[in-house]
């Protein structure tokens, strides 16, 4: 597949719905937790091969706004997951000399996240080769919410007039508003929706749904994926004689 990979068309930004952990360890007898574990060692695979293809930023749902809804067992131990894989794989940040950084409603998270997640952020901090972004407690219609808030704000103080308004002034107050937006989202395990990740953000990517269950997701999962949205028409409305001339 390596070889069918065109090193120069890689995508700047990749964002990934990693799902299917719950379903990957049901299907073995485990609990849920060790799917979550198990989906840790998928995001380092995925990553280390991102880094070294040259995409830029990657950006991972890794918690979702709406599963705090799970059992409060589960949650606990995702937290505790995350925890841990941040101790762990700090090493593996800098080896490859990628930046962590964190975008959703952090505060919501407990302490101990939080003081993990920032001693990661700072420690990584100088790392310039590939922006790794976890989602955490995301939800793309809150993050919406705050930057037509932020907007409201402008107009109050008299700043800005309502017509005025464009599409910078909505992305500017995004989580993402240093990024570009990313040219392709794969979703994993099958599912055919958004749920709820980068709304605004991905009105333009290439979409790639794969049936593997996160954990099963491999460096070779990735360049197909890669691959395949290499081969697709970028069209932005237009019609195909005008992309090719
Ligand atoms: C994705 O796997 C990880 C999170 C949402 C935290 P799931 O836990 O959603 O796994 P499935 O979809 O139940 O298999
Ligand atoms: C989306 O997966 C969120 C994450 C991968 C973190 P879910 O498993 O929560 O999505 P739904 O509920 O199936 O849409
Ligand atoms: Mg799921």
């Amino acid at each position: 597949m390596e070889l069918l990979l065109d090193k120069n068309k890689i995508p700047q930004h990749l964002a990934i719905i990693m799902d299917g952990n719950g379903r990957w360890a049901k299907k073995k007898g485990f609990l849920r937790s060790l799917g979550h574990e198990n989906g840790v060692d998928a995001l380092r695979r995925v990553a280390t091969r991102s880094a070294e293809l040259g995409v830029k930023f990657l950006t991972v749902y890794a918690f979702s706004t709406e599963n705090w809804s799970r059992p409060k067992t589960e949650i606990d131990a995702l937290m505790s997951i995350l925890v841990s894989a941040l101790k762990k794989e700090i090493g593996t940040l800098m080896d490859n000399n990628i930046r962590l950084n964190a975008i959703g409603d952090i505060q919501s998270l407990p302490a101990r996240c939080r003081r993990e997640l920032s001693e990661v952020i700072e420690k990584t901090s100088a790392n310039e080769h590939m922006t790794l972004t976890l989602a955490l407690s995301y939800s793309s219609k809150t993050e919406l919410v705050s930057s037509i808030k932020q907007i409201a704000e402008e107009v109050k103080a008299g700043r800005l007039l309502p017509e005025e308004i464009t599409e910078a002034h909505v992305a500017k107050g995004l989580y993402t508003a240093d990024m570009p937006d990313p040219e392709l989202l794969i979703r994993t395990s099958g599912e055919y929706r958004i749920s709820n990740y980068m709304l605004w953000q991905i009105a333009y990517s290439e979409l790639y749904f794969c049936p593997k269950l996160w954990p099963d997701f491999k460096e070779e999962d990735l360049d197909l994926a890669i691959v395949e949205f290499q081969q697709r028409e970028r069209r932005y409305g237009k019609i195909s004689e005008q992309i090719n001339s």
